[in-house]
């Protein structure tokens, strides 16, 4: 028998903005029960458009959003229940208090009524608000109710939570409040989509990400093979005097005989440094720098070290300016 796991289902999904702009073309992907997930792109890939679309908030121009089996347009009370999820735009009710707001959420989302008020308190101090409860949300600073935002979408306790830039704004106390708890959750056995910027936030969390770019999916895996498959094992990078403004990645790479990741600008006619990606970094780094020295050129600095997601994002999305 197959045994059905893949808690949300996105097949070939389109979204077509009013105006005609085309946020999302033809993507599809899954996600399995307790995978932490990290949904990548540049701005304006369509990260925010997908998950509004997997939480029903935006109806889809054609394909299928799937989440434990239902159909996500034909089911919208289902659904709403089986989701946590915290908006990249936070919209809390600016005149309630922080508790009247948490209280309000539980009962619209289907919290027995008896348990509400515990429920309400638990979030309140989790999200460290406890103190500031009975002040209204609009005197909140931006961390402040980004936290409250994260607590109202853990609050009705559902087994998929989507969080769309969990840590806009916030400081490096309160990210690391949301990551544990993104951590807690994983423990728990439930599952994470989140939309991020920051790649060290994807470093830390996912154990899988996928890369969006123009709404198209270009590339998906764990971290590790992603950097395998798109930069090496290692990256060395070299700052090197002398190398001209025309002799740029496809002239360096045949005097190293490797793959040259990019080249930077050169500044005022001063050493440009090239990341050029290596498989045995070791054994690489020598001969990288003999090469160099052979072709003319002096070589300034060099070292290696490995790949990080970011690296493997520009390689995969390029640098050019988005949106
Ligand atoms: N309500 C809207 N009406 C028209 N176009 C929109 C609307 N919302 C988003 N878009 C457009 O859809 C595209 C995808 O936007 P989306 O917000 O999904 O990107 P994103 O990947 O979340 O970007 P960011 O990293 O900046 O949050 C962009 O070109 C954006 O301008
Ligand atoms: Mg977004």
């Amino acid at each position: 028998m197959i045994q059905l796991t893949s808690i949300v289902e996105v097949s070939n999904l389109t979204h077509i903005y009013k105006g005609g702009l085309k946020a999302l073309d033809n993507l599809s992907f899954s996600v399995e029960k307790g995978e932490i997930i990290g949904l990548l792109g540049p701005n304006g890939a369509g990260k925010s458009t997908a998950v509004k679309l997997i939480t029903g908030i935006l109806k889809p121009t054609s394909g299928s959003v799937k989440v434990s089996g239902h159909e996500v347009s034909d089911n919208l009370d289902t659904i709403r229940k089986l989701i946590g999820f915290m908006p990249q735009e936070t919209a809390l009710y600016n005149d309630l208090t922080a508790y009247e707001s948490l209280e309000y959420h539980a009962e619209l989302y289907g919290v027995p009524k008896e348990q509400v008020g515990d429920r309400t308190i638990k979030m309140l101090e989790l999200a460290g608000l406890m103190h500031r409860k009975d002040d209204l949300v609009k005197t909140y600073s931006g961390g402040m109710k980004r936290r409250l935002a994260l607590v109202r979408s853990i609050l009705h306790d559902s087994e998929l939570l989507i969080l769309d830039e969990m840590s806009l704004g916030v400081d490096v106390q309160s990210r690391n409040l949301i990551w544990n708890q993104v951590r807690k959750m994983k423990d728990e056995g439930r599952t994470v989509l989140f939309c991020t910027n920051y790649m060290d936030e994807a470093e830390a969390l996912a154990d899988r990400v996928i890369v969006i770019d123009n709404g198209r999916l270009v590339a998906t895996g764990t971290p590790s093979d992603l950097k395998r498959q798109y930069v090496g094992n290692y990256l060395i990078e070299v700052l090197i005097e002398g190398l001209g403004a025309n002799q740029g990645s496809e002239w360096l790479a045949e005097k190293v005989k490797l793959d040259v990741e990019k080249v930077s600008d050169p500044l005022n006619g001063g050493p440009r440094t090239a990341w050029i990606r290596s498989l045995e970094g070791h054994t690489d780094l020598p001969l990288v720098i003999s090469r160099l020295s052979d072709s003319g050129l002096i070589v300034k600095q060099a070292s290696m070290r490995e790949p990080s997601l970011g690296d493997v994002f520009l390689a995969i999305t390029g640098s050019m300016l988005r949106d």
